[in-house]
């Protein structure tokens, strides 16, 4: 059965089948230089390039991780980058079994004609740099682009949302990189579950019908959705089973029973919700492979731990293998705390 014609279609199938094997997710370590400004100056220290580089190495040469975590988002520069000791993060990477894989976009502007929401760049020369990547290791992609509920979102940010993750997948898949697909629907906002439940089944909806309509190999992708929880800001709070119910709901009427892995983002819920909500979903079988893609789930408490402090990299190491421990035991629907 010929699903695509393409010379990367049986790796694609195969890095992803990789990406969402039992017990495993990814981590996310693929903050633009902006971003991890931000997380960096959190523990007070300076945004250069030899802190990302000390902080990039703690990550990724976390003794074991690879018992938890098949993949690792990279940014750019960290696709390229060695370590003090001169050893390419890539390789450290693969050594651990963990799958490389780089975030393509260019991140979000304003979308004009739109409520105030936003669009992602990076479309040109997407094919190019797609290639580039693959020859320096990479064997996944990602592109986050964003729905706010606050600010509509607008027909015309879904479909923009929409049409630029099946573009980008289409150009990754024909350079031989698996892409993850991720709409980001934003916490932000004082709605309930159900208003999240009903933009989500929108978003969805239009992601797969650009997906089909660009030829994309399902067979060949991961997605990375946002779970259907309440606003950040709603004071009705939801439990994990709720979470649950809602987020597979929305899942079964969306997602195709061929799409390898459902890797889900963090999105701004604590350490211990990520897990437990992952956990709740787990609890009972479904079509895909259901699992995590943290960046700061898996993160917050590894990088104050660390404070960019030597003599602490090794206690930060512990606290971020607790974490991915915990993730891979509620990919399994076995985390008991
Ligand atoms: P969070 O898990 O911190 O939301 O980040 C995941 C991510 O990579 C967003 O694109």
């Amino acid at each position: 059965l010929t699903i695509k014609a393409g010379s990367y279609a049986d790796e694609l199938v195969k890095t992803a089948k990789t990406v969402a094997s039992p017990g495993h997710g990814i981590m996310a370590m693929d903050e633009s230089n902006a971003t991890c400004g931000k997380r960096l100056a959190s523990i007070g220290l300076e945004n250069t390039e030899a802190n990302r580089q000390a902080y990039r190495t703690l990550l990724v040469s976390a003794p074991g991780l690879g018992n938890y975590v098949s993949g690792a988002i990279l940014f750019e520069e960290t696709l390229y980058q060695s370590t003090v000791d001169g050893k390419k993060i890539v390789d450290i990477l693969v050594e651990q079994k963990i799958v490389p894989g780089i975030k393509v976009d260019k991140g979000l502007v304003p979308l004009a004609g739109s409520n105030d929401e936003s669009w992602c760049q990076g479309l040109d020369g997407l094919a190019s740099r797609c290639a580039a990547y693959y020859q320096q290791g990479a064997r996944f992609a990602k592109w986050r682009t964003v729905v706010s509920i606050p600010n509509g979102p607008s027909a015309l940010a879904v479909k923009e949302a929409a049409w630029g993750l099946a573009r980008y997948a289409s150009i990754a898949q024909d350079n031989g990189l698996v892409p993850i697909v991720e709409p980001e629907i934003l916490l932000d906002g004082e709605h309930g579950i159900d208003r999240t439940f009903e933009v989500a089944q929108n978003v969805w909806a239009e992601v797969f019908f650009y997906l089909a309509q660009n030829n994309v190999m399902f067979e060949g992708i991961l997605l990375k959705p946002s779970m259907v929880t309440p606003g950040a800001e709603c004071k009705e709070r939801a439990t994990p089973e709720q979470v649950a119910e809602y987020t597979l709901n929305l899942l079964k009427r969306r997602i195709p029973p061929a799409v390898p892995g459902i890797m889900f983002l963090s999105g701004g819920q604590s350490e211990l919700e990520a897990t437990l909500n992952l956990n709740a979903m787990n609890q009972s079988p479904n079509p895909w492979h259901v699992s995590f893609s943290y960046a700061r789930a898996l993160q917050n408490t590894c990088l104050k731990t660390w404070g960019g402090l030597p003599e602490n990299v090794k206690a930060a190491q512990d606290v971020l293998l607790t974490r991915a421990k915990a993730n891979s035991l509620a990919q399994l629907g076995k985390y008991t705390g």
